[in-house]
């Protein structure tokens, strides 16, 4: 008889026949930084995660990379009245995002990828990921007039130092508007994350409480449509030929599927995104003691794994590295 038993018998059979692996250089940490506050600040609704002053900032990617972490992924928390319609202090030298992108360069040179987020969603005092036009009585975002915006941030931060600049605000045509801006200011080697496959999800709800958001309503007509499977290998194929190096999913948990189909067809890296809602459920759940969270975050990415992702994004990253690294 075929038993399949027979190489689930000992710990040792069992990672001898694993088809998936799960390294600290699989993970890429987000992390928050925050202008005009002097002392980390809690993230309620993600246990563990904070707002980074810039010192704290310093140790805990020290942090990252003694665990191996190769990357972190970088977004800034302007002051309030730092917010205006366009979101100028995402391009501002001296802007919360780009100033922590500098001296992190500084204190660590190329011992870790530094990732960039290229949107203005944090930085609009209206929320949205572009700016707005009247439009009928109403407004909308303007695709086109948000590029001219991209460029500039995008090139701020390669030249703050950022290695990998990450677009995510999925506007038509971001990725070639990026490539352009960098090459043109010399920044041939600054490599794009492309968020292709990007979901209009209720898992991001945790998030917008790390970084302050200011969005009334949603983002449904930018952000991908959760019924649809097709239309992510065509933001991906889009990306990689308007020049992404890498391509990513997100979220993740509720979109193995479209992981798994994106990865199959990638020329180029993988990553997915486990969001800050995915996250947060797991530690909740956790916390009442119905599930054990370390196991399930540990499961859950590496189920993400097997799904097709060659990087995961992930708040747990630095833990996960550490056990990782515990294990051998
Ligand atoms: C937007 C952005 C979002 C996230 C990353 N980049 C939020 C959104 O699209 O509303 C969510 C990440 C998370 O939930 O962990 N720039």
């Amino acid at each position: 008889m075929r038993r399949p038993r027979r190489l689930r018998a000992t710990p040792v059979l069992r990672r001898m026949t694993a088809e998936t692996s799960l390294e600290p250089r699989h993970l890429i940490l987000p992390m928050f930084v925050a202008d005009g506050i002097d002392e980390p600040r809690p993230i309620s609704s993600l246990p563990g995660v904070v707002q980074h002053t810039m010192d704290s900032l310093v140790a805990a990617v020290a942090e990252a990379v003694e665990a191996g972490v190769p990357c972190v992924d970088l977004f800034g928390v302007p002051r309030p009245g730092d917010k205006d319609a366009e979101g100028s202090a995402s391009w501002d030298p001296e802007g919360v995002l780009n100033r922590a992108l500098a001296r992190l360069r500084r204190e660590f040179g190329d011992a870790v990828v530094l990732m960039a987020d290229t949107c203005l969603d944090e930085f609009t005092d209206h929320g949205h990921c572009g700016v707005l036009r009247d439009s009928r009585g109403g407004t909308v975002v303007d695709n086109d007039a948000t590029l001219v915006n991209y460029r500039r941030m995008a090139l701020a931060q390669a030249e703050a130092g950022a290695h990998v600049v990450s677009p995510s605000g999925m506007m038509d045509g971001q990725v070639e508007a990026i490539r352009d801006a960098l090459d043109a200011g010399g920044h041939t080697d600054t490599a794009i994350m492309a968020y292709s496959a990007k979901f209009a999800s209720a898992f991001y709800g945790p998030f917008r409480e790390a970084v302050g958001s200011s969005l009334r309503g949603d983002r449904r007509t930018y952000q991908q449509d959760p019924a649809n499977r097709r239309e992510a290998l065509l933001e991906a194929e889009l990306d990689v030929a308007e020049g992404a190096d890498f391509v990513m999913v997100k979220p993740a948990m509720a979109y193995l599927d479209v992981l798994r189909e994106v990865a199959d067809a990638s020329p180029v890296p993988v990553a997915a995104y486990q969001v800050s809602g995915e996250y947060a459920m797991i530690c909740a759940a956790g916390e009442r003691g119905w599930i054990d969270r370390d196991a399930a975050l540990a499961e859950s990415v590496l189920a993400i794994r097997r799904a097709g992702a060659d990087q995961v994004l992930t708040y747990a990253a630095v833990e996960l590295a550490r056990r990782l690294r515990g294990d051998r």
